[in-house]
């Protein structure tokens, strides 16, 4: 299995083995988000169009996928397309669009048999009728696996989510169906796209920039942050590895003390 994954390129330079064992298991993260950053600076440098860099950005996750998997990890969720990048020009989104649709196409199959249970979060109305069908027909495809829980965020933002999620409240609160005072954490958290997933225990983001980007603000609040100049195609399992190996060996307070 790590042979598969660590096959090729510069995976193979480390001891992929020793890297797992030296991964605390009692102390892996629940839930992981990445913002998959530096697709378009990997592509210019070599000359290349930023949309071979989303190509290869694809591959960078189908691997970074199964390494999560494999490990144990429950959640991973993936900034793929934010409500902000439809700014770009129509030739990268259009691009982007028909990505998904061929990583779906391509993909979903190897995932079922991964026991991967997908997911897309955000505005998915806002894509095609064609689009829409492959996400939904994925999730439905996935929806009785027990694997990692993958969610896929798609014209995402998380301010977006929470305005969505207290609309959706406030029309409870208007038909009588809950009480002002009601509302929780809890019952918050139950209404946003996340809904059952636990909250993010550790966020990565690649291509050097230090910053949250309107992803995933409430899930994040208390997530450990790992920062990497990595460029996501160039982002490989040992790398992910040692983040997760960096987290293990953290501790958390959450705003406590720390025991005698
Ligand atoms: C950010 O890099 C990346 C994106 C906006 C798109 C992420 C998409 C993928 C990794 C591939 C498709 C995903 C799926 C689920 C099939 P950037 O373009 O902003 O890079 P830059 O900062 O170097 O310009």
């Amino acid at each position: 299995m790590w042979k598969k994954i660590f096959r090729s390129g510069s995976d193979t330079k480390e001891d992929a083995a020793a890297l797992m064992n030296s991964i605390n298991r009692e102390n892996l993260p629940r839930h992981v988000a990445i913002i998959m950053d530096g697709n378009g600076r990997w592509a210019k440098r070599r000359g290349m169009p930023r949309t071979y860099g989303h190509n290869a950005g694809v591959k960078t996750l189908k691997k970074i996928l199964k390494t999560a998997n494999s490990l144990g990890i429950e959640v991973l969720t993936v900034y793929a397309f934010s409500t902000e990048n439809w700014k770009r020009p129509h030739t990268e989104v259009d691009c982007l669009m028909q990505l998904f649709a061929e990583y779906l196409d391509r993909e979903m199959q190897e995932m079922n048999e991964d026991n991967v249970r997908i997911h897309f979060i955000g505005r998915t109305d806002a894509f095609s009728p064609l689009l829409r069908d492959m996400m939904t027909k994925a999730e439905t495809m996935m929806a009785g696996n027990s694997g990692i829980h993958f969610n896929v965020a798609v014209n995402y933002g998380a301010r977006d989510e929470i305005v969505r999620a207290v609309q959706s409240l406030m029309s409870m609160s208007k038909a009588g169906e809950m009480q002002p005072e009601d509302l929780t954490e809890e019952l918050f958290d139950a209404s946003l796209d996340t809904s059952g997933d636990p909250p993010v225990d550790l966020l990565i983001r690649t291509g050097g920039d230090l910053r949250l980007s309107n992803y995933l603000l409430w899930q994040c609040a208390y997530a450990e942050l790992w920062f990497t100049d990595t460029n996501w195609p160039a982002f490989s399992p040992e790398e992910f590895l040692r983040a997760i190996q960096d987290f293990s060996g953290r501790h958390r307070r959450f705003g406590g003390l720390d025991d005698e």
